[in-house]
């Protein structure tokens, strides 16, 4: 009876917001269809996160109204953006955005008001109470939901509350401050604030069924079952192209929603893999219609909302999660000059398609966005080998992409450089993920002989994290270094197979070096050896790699070359959280599992030293 009663009521207030003039209104200006003239045809939300700080940029404005019906403030209602000190609100920016959005009658997705980051430090460092800290929580969301009560109908109340493996709730602040019941009061909390406001649950990494994602809908079913006041779930939706499962969609979407739940899509980007070239524009354009069409074809899904209106200003290229500067991440709907993109024209075609309306795309058009291209992957350019002068044993490594091997070098494995003498170093300063204060950075050099190849990797790290994860599956988590070989004929292999390896060397090694512990994919095909020592600047890991093994045999001769990355995982306490890359293809931390990602070591003859 209960459930019924909600059922109802929540289709009530949902039509009741489908008939807000922004549903009705706003014709395409000329005949041409837009997103938003096609959406709301089918009283749909295509949605877009929208920042004042590009309204100086007048094609920004008038592509975020032209096309979409809705938005969410990328950055501008978080806690630290509203309420950065104590009893101090700034609602400036947010505000524009309101203006704006009445302005072109755009429907508001308020986003987020509890979420582990954007949290000022007087929250995440505060000695707060339980009592206390629950008082901050109500007066943030009856200030901020009670100022926009009427205007802003939809919340995400709480973001990113499950951890990434889906265990449970993260350890965050707020629960740190609250405990546990932090969730259900930030509901309780808003929904006393606007009443009607529809109440989100926000999360990444849990659209397709995981097990994150069965630990949000066991979360969600549980505030359901005891009355609080949730009335959706936002699937984030930040993928990468090709990896989209939408049939794992549909089926969570359906779970969700027998909940009485509605589900939107509410920061979908799909992002370039790295190496790609402008051919995967298509597949982007297939991964787009696929979700827009599970999103449509479900019952329960009611907005699109993509992050951000064109690509320049992605997160993405801005996050400092490696990507910044990194023209080839290309996530959304409408390119650098606010062209529309294929992608573009696959969601007008799905929505027309949709609203009884003709088709956009032709079937030729639509079958060429269902194949990804065979090998993302521009190949390696290398310039034309140097010639040595006496100083240098090899040409110049290439940044990122190739390193010349020198060989025949005596090496003895030892943990000592001395017989490394000039073979060159590179130092490697990128990543994926590079903290703001980071502080790890890495040198290495490859020598090979008959017989081996050898790796020398300094690693500067003020504190050496290890013994707290399991070393077979989680050695990652802590201070190690990895290096990845495809010594297949096959270098643009885009998944691993025989010949491929990812050998991951721990820093733990240092405390029993005489049970040295290997990780990493393929890693137990071959007999590495190594040694890890501790050094004034961190620690250093000295590797042979045989060139004879199972899976490949290898006579080194003067430009064979081979695919080569490497990288180091830092740790300053808990779980990983710097990770240096080397290989220019691959800043997005694919190497794990798409080889065509790494780049090259090239064999070169040196005269043996006398
Ligand atoms: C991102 C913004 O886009 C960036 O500008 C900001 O630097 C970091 O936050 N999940 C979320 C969003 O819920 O709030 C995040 O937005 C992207 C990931």
């Amino acid at each position: 009876m209960f459930r019924h009663f909600r059922c109802w009521f929540l289709l009530m207030v949902y039509l009741v917001l489908l008939n807000t003039p922004a549903m009705q209104s706003v014709a395409a200006q000329d005949d041409k269809p837009t997103l938003r003239s096609l959406a709301d045809k089918s009283h749909f939300y295509i949605g877009a996160a929208a920042s004042p700080s590009h309204f100086g940029d007048p094609a920004y404005k008038e592509t975020l109204s032209r096309e979409f019906n809705m938005l969410t403030p990328e950055n501008e209602a978080k806690f630290s953006s509203v309420h950065p000190e104590q009893g101090q609100y700034t609602f400036q920016s947010f505000d524009i955005l309101l203006e704006f959005a009445k302005e072109h009658n755009m429907v508001v997705r308020g986003h987020t008001l509890v979420w582990h980051q954007f949290l000022p430090a007087w929250v995440s460092k505060g000695t707060f109470s339980r009592d206390e800290a629950i008082q901050v929580l109500h007066d943030h969301i009856s200030t901020v939901v009670g100022r926009y009560k009427g205007r802003v109908p939809i919340w995400d109340v709480v973001n990113e509350a499950i951890d990434d493996a889906g265990s449970g709730l993260r350890d965050t602040p707020w629960r740190k401050l609250i405990g546990d019941d932090y969730v259900e009061l930030a509901f309780r909390f808003a929904h006393e604030a606007d009443p009607e406001a529809l109440l989100f649950y926000n999360d990444y990494s849990t659209e397709g069924l995981s097990t994150k994602s069965d630990a949000v809908y066991k979360m969600v079913k549980d505030l359901v079952a005891r009355g609080v006041p949730i009335n959706g779930v936002g699937l984030q939706s930040h993928f990468t192209v090709g990896e989209m499962d939408t049939a794992g969609i549909a089926a969570n979407m359906k779970r969700l929603g027998e909940l009485g739940l509605q589900v939107q899509i509410t920061e979908m980007d799909d992002r370039y893999p790295v190496n790609s070239t402008d051919a995967i524009l298509q597949p982007q354009a297939g991964d787009y219609r696929k979700l827009l069409a599970t999103c449509l074809d479900s019952p329960y899904c009611t907005a699109f909302v993509t992050w951000g209106v064109n690509d320049l200003y992605s997160w993405l290229r801005n996050s400092g999660l490696g990507f910044y500067d990194n023209p080839t991440v290309k996530p959304l709907l409408f390119d650098d000059a606010y062209q529309p993109k294929p992608a573009y024209y696959a969601v007008l075609d799905i929505l027309s398609r949709h609203a009884g309306g003709a088709a956009i795309l032709s079937d030729a058009e639509l079958a060429v966005m269902d194949t990804m291209p065979v090998a993302p992957v521009v190949e390696v350019k290398l310039p034309p080998p140097r010639k040595t002068d006496a100083a240098q044993l090899t040409p110049d490594p290439v940044d990122g992409a190739a390193y010349y091997v020198p060989f025949p070098v005596a090496i003895t494995l030892d943990g000592q450089d001395d017989d490394w003498g000039n073979i060159p170093r590179v130092s490697v300063d990128k990543g994926s993920l590079i903290p703001a204060n980071n502080t790890t950075t890495m040198r290495f050099a490859v020598a090979a002989d008959a017989a081996y190849v050898y790796f020398l990797v300094d690693v500067e790290d003020s504190k050496l994290i290890y013994g707290k994860h399991d070393l077979a599956n989680e050695w990652y988590q802590e201070d190690s270094v990895e290096i990845y070989l495809n010594m297949t004929s096959n270098l643009k292999l885009v998944a691993y197979e025989p010949g491929v390896v990812q050998i991951g060397i721990p820093v733990a090694n240092i405390a029993n070096p005489k049970a040295l512990v290997i990780s990493g994919r393929n890693s137990s095909d071959v007999d590495v050896q190594a040694v890890v020592v501790k050094t004034d600047e961190g620690y250093r890991v000295e590797a042979a790699v045989p060139l004879v093994t199972d899976v490949w045999s290898m006579t080194p001769i003067r430009l064979a070359k081979v695919g080569f990355q490497i990288a180091v995982n830092g740790s300053s306490g808990e779980g990983r959280d710097t990770k240096m890359i080397w290989s220019r293809y691959d800043m997005q931390d694919q190497s794990y599992m798409n080889p065509s990602v790494f780049g090259q070591l090239i064999f070169w003859r040196v005269k043996p030293a006398n």
